[in-house]
């Protein structure tokens, strides 16, 4: 199954499998039976048929690795999507089930920070998400820490990246928040990032996915690739729809009509290159990106400039994150968002603590509290509609991740996205004059 449609559909699943993993397995004490696993068991199915609740499958992953302590008849089971027919799981009472369920969630409560006013000192953020986002989550977080003083810039994930490499002897940021992890993967290989351990990090719904394996970075946010179409540009041009394909917007028609970012400012076009090169392969994906670069009208230096300037009427068509467009659209331009039916790329947002922060400790408060279910559930106050990455917090716009979503490579494009960026600039458009 598609991973993406591991994070979409089986997003239940993935929450508690890391509630479960968070909280040590209580010794079990109550009653219970033991249940042999069926061809299609899953967990969920059998919370269901136990409890009459899917999300309550925790418990019987974590009643059974503790029979499965004591008893060598259990086998302990280390990742709870894989049980095996004919292994022999525990299956807790419904009072047993219902107090494990308590602990859990009291568990989850005690590992949310709660803030200070006692502490205080300074704390200098690079930030890649839109202003109003960075002011807004700043704000918030000044609320329970009252004495940091923060000192921000925003600017998009390839310039911050630059930044990053050229500050490396004197770093003068601590945390670095916001922007799609490949930047993140390429920093961390490059030895730009501090590897934190953060308490928090037992929040994160899939942990292979959306951190890194030595905690250099923790994911924040998703969100999916889509197209903005002018609406009134539509109207005007009944000849024309919507994209709903990538090779929609190679086709003649909408020469001199496509706004994306370049990707060497953006994380937002660089997860467009890279999704394009894993959806065709390197030398059809080159050579569309040649196609599709001749029908752009002008690059951005920033990813979601695009849907505001074809919401304004400069082009008709906009490549960009979706949640941008919804922005955009409760801003009241007229703008209709597709997606690529064949599938589509995503991002996952990341934050770390900068090499040689100057305050690391304070970026550690920050790092624990971007990975909290309080903190990710602020974006939408400001606009801000990407997907929570951590347990307890729900997403404000679920619809933007229910697409087509491509197993989108992290590792491969944070690997490769310095050769990427320069052959996209070298061979098909520079950086030079980038709009705004
Ligand atoms: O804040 C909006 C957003 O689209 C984020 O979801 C994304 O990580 C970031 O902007 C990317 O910005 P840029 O493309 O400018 O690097």
């Amino acid at each position: 199954m598609k991973r993406a449609l591991t994070i979409l559909f089986l997003a239940a699943l993935l929450s508690l499998v890391v509630l479960g993993a968070a909280y040590a397995a209580p010794p079990q004490q109550g009653g219970g039976q033991e249940y042999t696993v069926q061809a299609d068991d899953w967990l969920s199915k059998l919370a269901e048929k136990n409890y009459g609740d899917v999300l309550a499958w925790p418990v019987i992953w974590q009643a059974t690795n503790a029979k499965a302590a004591e008893d060598t008849s259990f086998v302990a089971i280390p990742d709870p999507n894989v049980i095996e027919v004919g292994q022999k799981l525990w299956i807790p009472d419904e009072a047993e089930a219902a107090m494990m369920l308590e602990e859990f969630a009291a568990e989850r409560t005690a590992a949310s920070p709660q803030g200070s006013a006692d502490v205080t000192g300074e704390l200098n953020i690079l930030c890649v998400v839109q202003p109003e986002w960075c002011e807004g989550q700043i704000s918030e977080f000044n609320k329970i820490y009252p004495g940091i003083l923060i000192n921000w810039v925003r600017m998009s994930s390839g310039e911050s990246l630059t930044r990053l490499r050229n500050e490396a002897s004197n770093p003068q940021f601590d945390v670095w928040w916001g922007g799609p992890v490949d930047s993140y993967i390429a920093a961390a290989q490059e030895g730009l990032l501090e590897p934190y351990d953060s308490p928090n990090a037992v929040n994160i719904r899939d942990p292979k996915l959306m951190k890194a394996p030595d905690n250099a970075w923790y994911g924040i946010y998703i969100g999916s690739l889509g197209f903005a179409t002018n609406t009134n540009y539509l109207a005007e041009h009944p000849e024309v729809q919507a994209p709903t394909s990538w090779d929609d917007l190679i086709k003649p028609e909408w020469k001199g009509q496509i706004m994306i970012a370049h990707p060497s400012s953006s994380g937002t076009s660089y997860t467009q290159l890279c999704t394009i090169l894993q959806l065709k392969g390197q030398d059809a994906g080159w050579e569309y990106q040649r196609g599709f670069a001749s029908n752009v009208l002008q690059f951005t230096k920033s990813g979601s400039a695009p849907a505001r300037f074809v919401g304004q009427g400069e082009a008709a068509v906009a490549v960009v994150f979706s949640h941008d467009i919804v922005t955009q659209q409760e801003n009241g331009l007229p703008l209709q968002l597709t997606f690529p039916a064949e599938g589509t790329g995503y991002e996952i947002g990341g934050t770390a603590i900068i090499k040689g922060a100057q305050h690391p400790d304070l970026a550690k408060l920050w790092v624990d509290w971007a990975i909290s279910p309080a903190a990710q559930e602020i974006g939408p106050k400001y606009q801000a509609y990407q997907a929570p990455t951590v347990i307890g917090a729900s997403a404000s716009r679920p619809e933007l991740l229910e697409v087509n979503l491509i197993n989108y490579d992290f590792e491969y494009c944070g690997n490769n996205k310095k050769d990427f960026v320069d052959r996209f600039t070298n061979e098909i458009a520079n950086a030079d004059a980038l709009k705004e």
